[in-house]
């Protein structure tokens, strides 16, 4: 039998019907849980700083339409189907974007961004997992949702607690992205990131973690102002400009070498920067690349490079399930902070109704630590 606090017979949601018409707050009926999967009621749900580009087609993300958009969020378990069992109503959690196919999950996709690129994808997109978190309340796969300590994580520092608040836990899923990559690549105490560009939402974010990981970190990035608040804020990261200059910029990073990882997050845009290819000369023998970023095309590598030298490349989409909970982990023992603790803020929390301006604070606050909440 499914458990639930008394859920409302209809729901607030914003739903995207084409990229030519504008997102609009819809009464829906207020999703049930059944067998597989629970209901969440959502507090608190990322946006992302390109979130407008992929809802007006200026990125062309493909998703089945009408649906509701949304990022990973904090929420509150509203209702759990017969074969759970871990969850109850009113339980904290934590709910990840990444949906995976029960009967294969190398098929993947990203509730309410994008569908995936695989047959099977689609399908689970357009048939069952459609509807993402920008709603009062969001049907969530079972093995989307990880229990959170709430007592330790919201707690009085006075008794244990670590004090944050609800919106300080949407950090994590920032960290998650990089945490998928550096977990991938097996990034280790006491070695040497940089971490490409490193001045963006998911770049700082990947310093911010990479320093808590115990590594040494090389923060490369175009914006100087934003590099040095990073070298600023800790004794153990230091910074490099892209200058378009590749021998000049690999010189550079080796100054502060050597480098045993690459960490990339290009967005789209940086697709001819040179800092790609000075990353990978700056790498010691053996040293791995982490392409995690968002270029659509193809890039010129420095093949014989790559072959004398050993160098590992990897390509990570988001993360896996097990990086999750190591993740919560850190962040519940202390390891990882949230908040103060890493400068890490909220620059703007929106209504369903303002969606318009999550979107623009998204974009104007896309520094390090800064983010934007929809609590709907
Ligand atoms: N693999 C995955 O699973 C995964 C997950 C999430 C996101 N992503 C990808 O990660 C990318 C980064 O996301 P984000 O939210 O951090 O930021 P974003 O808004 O997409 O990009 C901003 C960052 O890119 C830099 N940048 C922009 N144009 C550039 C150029 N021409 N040359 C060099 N650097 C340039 C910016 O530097 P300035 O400060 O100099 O402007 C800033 O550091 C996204 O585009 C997305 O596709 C991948």
């Amino acid at each position: 039998m499914a458990s639930e606090s008394s859920l409302p017979p209809t729901h607030r949601a914003l739903v995207l019907r084409s990229i030519d018409s504008p997102l609009k707050v819809e009464q829906l009926e207020t999703p049930k849980a059944t067998s597989g999967n629970v209901v969440v009621r959502v507090l608190a749900a990322n946006v992302l700083s390109y979130g407008r580009e992929i809802f007006d087609g200026t990125r062309p993300y493909p998703y089945p339409k009408p649906y509701t958009p949304g990022g990973s969020a904090i929420g509150r378990i509203a209702a759990v189907g017969p074969d759970s069992t871990v969850f109850a109503p009113g339980q904290l959690v934590l709910v990840d974007v990444v949906v995976r196919a029960r009967d294969d999950t190398s098929t993947n996709y990203l509730i309410g961004i994008h569908n995936g690129f695989s047959s099977g994808s689609v399908k689970l997109a357009t048939d069952e997992w459609r509807d993402s978190t920008y709603a009062e309340y969001q049907k969530v796969p079972l093995e989307n949702c990880y229990g959170l300590d709430e007592a330790r994580l919201l707690g009085d520092p006075a008794s244990g607690g670590l004090g944050y608040s609800i919106d300080d836990l949407l950090y994590i899923h920032r960290l998650l992205v990089p945490f998928g990559g550096f977990r991938d690549v097996d990034l280790k105490v006491g070695e040497t990131i940089l971490i490409a560009p490193a001045t963006g939402p998911y770049g700082t974010a990947a310093v911010s973690l990479a320093l808590a990981l115990g590594a040494n970190v090389v923060a490369m990035g175009r914006n100087g102002q934003v590099l040095e608040k990073l070298a600023a804020s800790s004794s153990k990261t230091k910074t490099v400009q892209i200058t378009g200059d590749v021998e000049n910029d690999t010189a550079a990073i080796k100054k502060h070498g050597p480098i045993d990882v690459f960490f990339d997050i290009s967005p789209p845009m940086a697709a001819s920067s040179t800092h790609i290819k000075s990353g990978i000369l700056s790498l010691a023998h053996s040293g791995r690349v982490s392409l995690m970023g968002g270029i659509a095309g193809d890039i010129a590598i420095p093949y014989a490079v790559i072959t004398f030298n050993d160098l590992k490349l990897h390509g990570k989409f988001m993360y896996e399930r097990k990086d999750i909970r190591m993740l919560i982990k850190m962040v519940e023992s202390g390891v990882m902070g949230l908040g103060d603790k890493i400068g890490a803020r909220v620059e703007g929390k929106f209504g369903l109704d303002e969606w318009d301006q999550a979107f623009t604070a998204a974009k104007e606050n896309a520094g390090p630590g800064q983010y934007v909440v929809i609590a709907p």
